[in-house]
């Protein structure tokens, strides 16, 4: 089975975006955790953006030593200057230089013709390569880029020296068919199949892990992600989600990573607890609501056979458990539970006392919390004693 690169950005990509910026200390305790979690490369910042930003890369490179550490820059010198000078502590160095290639980029962004863009990528990827032991060369809007300049521009940027090439959807604008696509034309024009092709998509139109699956369909073997799906606008593809779609559909996809599955929520948790930013509730994978079943239906299937309604397994992805949230929505069974894990095992009467009194207050209260069930077991209780063999009760919360 092919294995695909997962490349971490969440330093990067990530950090650039609004309110998830991170000091060196933030980015190396992040860097640790990304390493844990078992990514390929992690891209630790772009060096030229400040003098923190290249602190910070120096010592995401000094330490981390697990991963390949990649700086970015663009196909500047000044930029490539910054990148070297922050690779310099690394033991697997990766320069990743971009520059756009889609003729609105070019025109109205660098105000370049297509054929200096083209000058500046070899000149570029050739001094790279001769100062670093990777180069990885990224087209930036490349979905947008007419497909007979993009295979140009690949061509002659493998021939320079880069043997990763990124075909970002920089402004999210691709779908999964056409994304896919593009990598097709782009391998069958260009060759060279000891270049491994990337994809690094934007949610702009919420289809960044959507596209970035089709791109491993289409021949991608690095898939470039972040903790989160944070990243420019609306985020880059989450590593969570993706990752987590290649285990339940690996017969489909039949590629594996190096990801440790369960690292993935303490990641997430790290990256929140750091920024001060949370995920909304209903994120797949790792948002609070989702192994959290409310609908007495799905409560019931759930405590008969878990597959009934999920198909993730929560320790899986290092979700400590999942939560049966009492409600309105809930019936008997998930009650009758929920009470025995809080040492009440109930009567048939007790239990339907208790689901009655229960429902009165989740009409006014939303959601019935362990101590509010604890409460009414104990009133059901003092109204008409059970027998001896019922449980005392102790709970935590
Ligand atoms: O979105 C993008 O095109 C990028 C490149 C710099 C890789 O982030
Ligand atoms: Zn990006």
């Amino acid at each position: 089975m092919d294995t695909v690169q997962i490349f971490d950005t969440t330093l990067r990509d990530g950090e650039q975006s609004p309110g998830f910026s991170m000091n060196r200390e933030e980015k190396l305790r992040l860097a640790h955790q990304i390493e844990e979690l078992g990514a390929d490369i992690i891209e630790a910042g772009f060096p030229i953006a400040s003098p923190g930003d290249l602190e910070a890369t120096r010592a995401v490179a000094a330490e981390i030593k697990g991963c390949r550490v990649a700086a970015l820059a663009r196909a500047v010198q000044a930029d490539v200057d910054a990148a070297l000078k922050g690779l310099e502590p690394a033991a697997k160095p990766r320069l990743h230089l971009f520059l756009a290639t889609s003729d609105l980029h070019l025109k109205y962004k660098l105000r370049a013709t297509r054929e200096e863009a083209f000058d500046r990528i070899v000149k570029m990827i050739r001094f790279g390569k001769a100062h670093c032991e990777e180069v990885e060369f990224s087209a930036e809007d490349a979905s947008r880029t007419d497909i007979d300049f993009l295979c140009e521009v690949v061509l002659a940027a493998i021939e320079a020296g880069a043997t990763i090439i990124n075909l970002p959807d920089t402004v999210g604008y691709s779908t999964p068919a056409e994304y896919a696509e593009m990598f097709r034309a782009v391998r069958a024009r260009v060759g060279h199949p000891e270049a491994v092709l990337s994809a690094h998509c934007h949610d702009d139109l919420g289809l960044a892990v959507a596209n970035s699956l089709a791109a491993i369909e289409g021949g991608v073997r690095q898939i470039e992600c972040t903790i989160n799906g944070i990243g420019e606008r609306a985020g880059n593809a989450s590593l969570e989600e993706l990752i987590v779609a290649l285990h339940v559909r690996q017969n489909h996809y039949q590629v594996e990573t190096h990801i440790n599955l369960e690292k993935l929520y303490p990641a997430s948790r790290l990256l929140s607890q750091i920024t001060g930013i949370g995920v909304p509730p209903n994120k797949a994978v790792v948002g609070a609501n989702a192994f959290a079943h409310e609908a007495g239906i799905h409560q019931d299937g759930i405590l008969k056979n878990p597959l009934t309604y999920e198909i993730i397994v929560p320790e899986k992805v290092g979700v400590p458990a999942r939560k049966l949230v009492l409600g309105k929505h809930s019936g008997r069974n998930a009650f009758r539970a929920r009470l025995a894990e809080l040492g009440y095992d109930t009567t048939d009467s007790e239990l339907a006392e208790c689901y009655r009194m229960a429902m009165a207050q989740a009409d006014a209260e939303k959601e019935i919390r362990d101590r509010d069930l604890v409460d009414i077991i104990l009133r059901v209780r003092r109204q008409s004693p059970a027998p001896a063999a019922a449980g005392s009760g102790t709970i935590a919360h």
